[in-house]
């Protein structure tokens, strides 16, 4: 995985510096070339201001299905498609900033520019979304007892909505659908502090997930895991011709 980031990067990194090259060269060039040079260049493939090459460094991971990640323990990478654009931009914002201390998202959240998040969050919740599929309120799979008990200790419906999928807020998670190793990974990190490369600082989720066993945690996250929502991995060759 470590490989296949580093040849990412070194992709991104060649192409971002050629690009430099060509605007650092446009001055140096004959004055008339100014005129030139306001018309709007054809986009190169690569170019790093294309969409294209912005989520090219996403799909290595968030667009094979199963694809697992081993760090801090191995659990299936996050499914983004269908995902709250709001809520990606957050997210690629609190690893930016270090409050998620993913590694391996921070080295990715630190290359992107708040337009290239906002042009990725659209392109990713649009993803796989069907016209007319829309997830209904009540959950297909009732919770047992014991996960309906959990799930009422913290309301987590009054944030994340009607059947998980319907945050209240933009920038609020759907967590119905999700992959479970992920969730429990996801919610352990909200309780994890003092780690240089665990964690997550979040004022709302911290309280919520520190009044749980992991034990519980992973119940919820099992349960969660098991409702159907609009969260998917959408392979590259559906989307490419
Ligand atoms: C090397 C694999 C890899 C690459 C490349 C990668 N990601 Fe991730 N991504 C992960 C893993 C693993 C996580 C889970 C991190 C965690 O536990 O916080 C994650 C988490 C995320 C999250 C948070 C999901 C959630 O539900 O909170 C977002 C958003 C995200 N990635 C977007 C992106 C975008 C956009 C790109 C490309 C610009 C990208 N990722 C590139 C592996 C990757
Ligand atoms: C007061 C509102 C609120 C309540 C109640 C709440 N959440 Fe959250 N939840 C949030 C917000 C906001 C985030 C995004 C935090 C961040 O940016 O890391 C979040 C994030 C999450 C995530 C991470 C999703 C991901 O893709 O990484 C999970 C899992 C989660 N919540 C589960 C729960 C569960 C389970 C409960 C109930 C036990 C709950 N939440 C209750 C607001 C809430």
């Amino acid at each position: 995985m470590t490989k296949l980031l580093t040849s990412l990067f070194a992709l991104f990194v060649a192409s971002a510096t050629s690009f430099a090259h060509a605007q650092a060269a446009a001055p140096a060039a004959s004055a008339p070339a100014a005129a030139t040079a306001a018309a709007p260049a054809p986009q190169a493939p690569n170019s790093p201001k294309s969409l294209q090459a912005k989520v090219a460094m996403c799909l290595g991971c968030h667009n094979i299905p199963g694809y697992q990640a081993s760090f801090p323990e191995v659990h299936k990478v996050p499914m983004i498609a269908g995902q709250n654009a709001g809520y990606i931009v957050a997210a690629l914002n609190a690893y930016k900033a270090g409050e998620r201390k993913h590694p391996t998202m921070r080295g990715v959240a630190d290359q992107l520019s708040e337009q290239d998040m906002k042009d990725i969050a659209g392109w990713y919740a649009a993803l796989g979304q069907e016209a007319g599929k829309a997830v209904g309120d009540k959950p297909a799979r009732e919770p047992s007892p014991q996960v309906a008990a959990l799930l009422q200790k913290a309301a987590c419906a009054s944030c994340h909505g009607a059947n998980f999928s319907k945050p209240i807020d933009p920038a609020y998670p759907k967590i119905a659908g999700q992959h479970g190793d992920y969730l429990f990974v996801a919610l352990k990190a909200y309780k994890t502090e003092n780690n240089s490369a665990v964690g997550r600082s979040n004022g709302i989720m911290g309280g919520i997930a520190k009044q749980f066993s992991n034990a519980e945690l992973k119940a919820i996250a099992n349960y969660l895991a098991s409702v159907e929502g609009d969260l998917k991995t959408v392979p590259e060759s559906r989307f490419r011709k």
